[in-house]
Formats: structure tokens, C-alpha cells, sequence
């Protein structure tokens, strides 16, 4: 069947109409998407105060809060002196804060040969590759001062440095200062043992070697 026409528009008028209606909505719904967008937040922009940001929200003109007094952050309770300052009543101590395994003998070493190697030998010398290029010879940790200064001092030196030697809190955790600590008894050791020292059965092994 066919539509009967509307003639109450000239032609011309009803050819244009049609396309300009559609051109229309189609800017509309782009200037509404535009608009829209505006008010949408995506995840990458946070409203967020950087570090250190000013604010006017509070009095101070901080965005950042001081801590409450006494505030300790998580991991950083240190009340156990022996732990971590290698002194109980305020002397350094001879005694390791923990049992000694062989596991903690080897991780030692490997901390050791990381980070003391370096000036210290991998025998405790004190004849490094950076002491052989210039750098100030650590003493041998195998003179007598040092075989009987407490574990403690070793603990203190590595903390807080001692005269050319820089600190290594920030590198060597406080269980593995203590584990350093333990390879470097053992280097001791390895250096001063008698023959007395070997228990029997070995002795006999070790002796009978032409
Ligand atoms: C960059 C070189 C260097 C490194 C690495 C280094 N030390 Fe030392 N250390 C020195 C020097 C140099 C001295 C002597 C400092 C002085 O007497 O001024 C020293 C001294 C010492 C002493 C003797 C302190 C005393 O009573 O005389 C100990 C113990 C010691 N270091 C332990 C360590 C341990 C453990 C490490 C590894 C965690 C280490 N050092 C890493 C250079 C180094």
C-alpha cells in the first residue's frame, strides 16, 4: 500500500529534515559523552595528599598526621637489647640472643662473603680487594683483641660503624648481624685450633697423613 504523502511541507524541506534530525542526536550524544566523561573517575587518578603535600583541611596545613606519641611501626619493636644493640644492661655480651644451627653458620658465611669480604678476606685478614686497590687495612680478626672481644662487639660494629668502616644496619638485617657474627667465630676458630682441638677419631685420620 502507499503512504499517502505530506504535502503540508514544500519537497525540498522534507528531503533535508531527516538527515539534519539524525546529524542532531548524533552531536548530541557525542556533547553529552564528552560532558559525562568528566565525572567519571578512573583508577589511575586517585584523589589522593602526595608526601609532604600542603593542606588546607587542616589546621597545621599538613595533610599528614603526627604519629601518636610512643607509635611504633609494624616489624619495629626493638625493646630487646640483646637482639638488637649486642648488650643486656647496657654491656655488650658475649652470647648470641638466639641458638646457633649450622644453617645459620651458612647463612652467615654467604652474608659474610658478601658483604665483609670485600676489606675483610674471605679468611678475616683484613686483606680485602678493596684494602689490595688503597682502601685502610681493617686488623685481622684473628688477633687477640679480636678473638676475645664479645659477639657483641662485633654486633655494635656493624651497626653503628666503627672509624673508616661505615655502617651496615641498613644492609645486613639485626639475625643476620648475628649470623655474620658466628662465621666469623668459626673463622677464628679455623685459625687458632690445636691439634688437641680435633676429637679423637680424626686426630688419628689427620696424624697418620704422611
Ligand atoms: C669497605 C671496607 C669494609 C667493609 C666492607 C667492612 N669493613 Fe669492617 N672494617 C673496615 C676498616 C677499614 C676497619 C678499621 C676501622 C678503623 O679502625 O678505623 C674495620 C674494622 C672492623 C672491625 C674491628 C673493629 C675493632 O675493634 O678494631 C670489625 C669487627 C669489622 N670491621 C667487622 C666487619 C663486618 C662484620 C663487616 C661485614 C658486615 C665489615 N666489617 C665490612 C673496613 C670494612
Amino acid at each position: 500500500m502507499k503512504l499517502k504523502a505530506d504535502n503540508s511541507k514544500p519537497a525540498a524541506a522534507r528531503r533535508i529534515s531527516r538527515p539534519l534530525c539524525r546529524a542532531a542526536y548524533i552531536a548530541a550524544a557525542a556533547l553529552a559523552s564528552v560532558l559525562l566523561a568528566g565525572c567519571r573517575l578512573d583508577m589511575h587518578v586517585q584523589p589522593k595528599y602526595l608526601p609532604y603535600e600542603p593542606s588546607s583541611f587542616f589546621d597545621d596545613g599538613r595533610s599528614e598526621r603526627q604519629p601518636v606519641d610512643g607509635t611504633v611501626a609494624r616489624g619495629e619493636l626493638r625493646i630487646d637489647d640483646h637482639l638488637y644493640k649486642g648488650k643486656v644492661d647496657g654491656k655488650l655480651v658475649d652470647q648470641f640472643p638466639f641458638p646457633i644451627t649450622a644453617n645459620d653458620i651458612f647463612r652467615g658465611q654467604q652474608r659474610y662473603n658478601i658483604y665483609c669480604s670485600p676489606c675483610h678476606d674471605y679468611t678475616g685478614g683484613g686483606r680485602g680487594m678493596i684494602v689490595q686497590r688503597g682502601f685502610p687495612p681493617p686488623p685481622s680478626f684473628h688477633i687477640d683483641r679480636l678473638r676475645q672481644a664479645p659477639a657483641g662487639h662485633f654486633f655494635d660494629v656493624m651497626t653503628n660503624g666503627y672509624g673508616v668502616m661505615y655502617s651496615y644496619a641498613a644492609r645486613v638485617s639485626p639475625d643476620d648481624r648475628w649470623r655474620i657474627i658466628a662465621y666469623i667465630r668459626a673463622l677464628q676458630l679455623s685459625e687458632h685450633a690445636a691439634t688437641a682441638d680435633v676429637p679423637d677419631n680424626d686426630r688419628q685420620k689427620l696424624e697418620a697423613q704422611p
